[in-house]
């Protein structure tokens, strides 16, 4: 489809609200500032809104959309195993979920793999295991997990408290104990706190980090950071748990986020991407902290043939269609032509940043142009973007 069909600005400047957003704000519970357009339909990387207007969907669902929308191999998945076996209990063997996990464990560098419905219940699960390893196997009785300010973790009751940003946490104390906040990308005040932490007891079990900051404004770790927190997790025995829910699957040009910092972690999470729409989530760790036994942690949906035969599927294409050559090549592309406009537009637009195809444009603090005044203006003329705070926002195309 060419760029043309695209929703002209012109029919566009007061966007009508369709009439069934009325009915939708009376029955669904307003946890979203949602923008005036109903989505129905998807192919690609476009979507249509009921108008009938097209948008080039940059938000790539909500970092999820892996192969874009209506993919055939995605059609074809979720048509086969819904008609052979969409659920069973985890008291039962099924060759989907072990083939998963087969192919995570080959494609990363863990050695088990727990699966979820969500990037929040991986990150839950993820802490349960820091806090269990901490109990049994390092001794500590106050288990503390380090995270970094500005921070995001999902929004269940220990991942908000993880997530280092108060505006999530306000209104829900208490909160869980057991966390403690840095700045990202400064290893002296790490250093530190671990050393204050430490200090009478040993407290620190994790410490847990995005390998890129999304919502905390599409902030790449410096390799250097990442590096000497991995020595410092080898000579102390904590353990290092990186959130790989937004920037795994494939987003920054590899499968995952910490391939850019040259590290490995000792446990990972995954959702967003895994599925390609399809809910789905994933805790992965090394063998040596594989420590839950039966019984310790669950889920009724979690690993369901469903979501695990298509989230397979998913996996093959990337590597099948050499997907992550693509979100370089495109990336690159992208981020060299944002840069060019950054440097027309200096009043307006002061850095472009992120890996591969995150990538999040810095407006310029002298400037009166907030973020939702630009993500407002995009989707009129056919784009959907999304505001990441009053200064930034963020691109997650495909
Ligand atoms: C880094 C990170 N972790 C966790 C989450 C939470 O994932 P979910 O919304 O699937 O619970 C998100 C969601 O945006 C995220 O970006």
């Amino acid at each position: 489809m060419s760029p043309e069909t695209l929703a002209p600005v012109s029919t566009l400047v007061t966007p009508p609200t369709p009439s069934s957003s009325t009915e939708f704000d009376q029955y669904v519970m307003s946890t979203y500032g949602r923008y005036p357009m109903t989505l129905e339909r998807g192919s690609g990387c476009r979507v249509w809104d009921t108008e009938g207007r097209a948008y080039l969907d940059f938000v790539a669902g909500i970092a999820t959309c892996t192969l874009g929308h209506a993919h055939p191999t995605l059609i074809d998945a979720v048509t086969q195993q819904i008609q052979k076996l969409h659920h069973v209990s985890n008291l039962y063997y099924t060759q989907e979920q072990g083939a998963l996990a087969k192919w995570l464990v080959e494609h990363s560098c863990a050695d088990r793999a727990f699966f979820c419905n969500s990037g929040a219940e991986a990150n839950e699960g993820a802490i349960k295991l820091a806090r269990k390893y901490a109990h049994t196997v390092l001794g500590i009785e106050h288990p503390v997990i380090i995270t970094a300010h500005a921070s995001f973790h999902g929004r269940t009751l220990a991942t908000i408290t993880a997530t280092g940003q108060p505006k999530y946490q306000k209104n829900f104390d208490p909160l869980m104990p057991g966390f403690h906040y840095v700045p990202y990308n400064d290893i002296a005040a790490l250093e530190e706190a671990i050393a204050i932490l430490d200090g009478n007891e040993r407290q620190v079990a994790a410490i847990m980090m995005e390998a890129l900051q999304g919502e905390g404004g599409v902030r790449p770790g410096d390799r250097d950071y990442f590096q000497r927190i991995r020595k410092i997790c080898d000579e102390k025995g904590i353990l290092l748990i990186l959130d790989e829910v937004q920037v795994g699957m494939g987003r920054t040009g590899h499968y995952w986020g910490y391939e850019n910092l040259g590290i490995e972690p000792d446990i990972f999470t995954s959702a967003k991407g895994l599925g390609g729409g399809i809910p789905i989530g994933a805790m992965l760790c090394k063998a040596f902290c594989d420590i839950f036994q039966p019984g310790d942690h669950a889920s009724t949906f979690g690993g369901n043939p469903f979501a695990t035969g298509v989230a397979l599927k998913v996996c093959q294409t990337l590597e099948q269609e050499n997907i992550l050559a693509n979100v370089r090549a495109r990336g690159e592309q992208l981020q060299n032509g944002l840069r060019a406009i950054a440097q027309k537009y200096p009043a307006l637009i002061s850095e472009v940043r992120g890996w591969g195809l995150i990538i999040g444009l810095v407006l310029n603090p002298q400037s009166e142009l907030t973020s939702s005044d630009v993500v407002k203006a995009r989707s009129l003329r056919g784009f959907c973007w999304f505001l990441l705070g009053q200064r930034w926002f963020a691109l997650c195309h495909r």
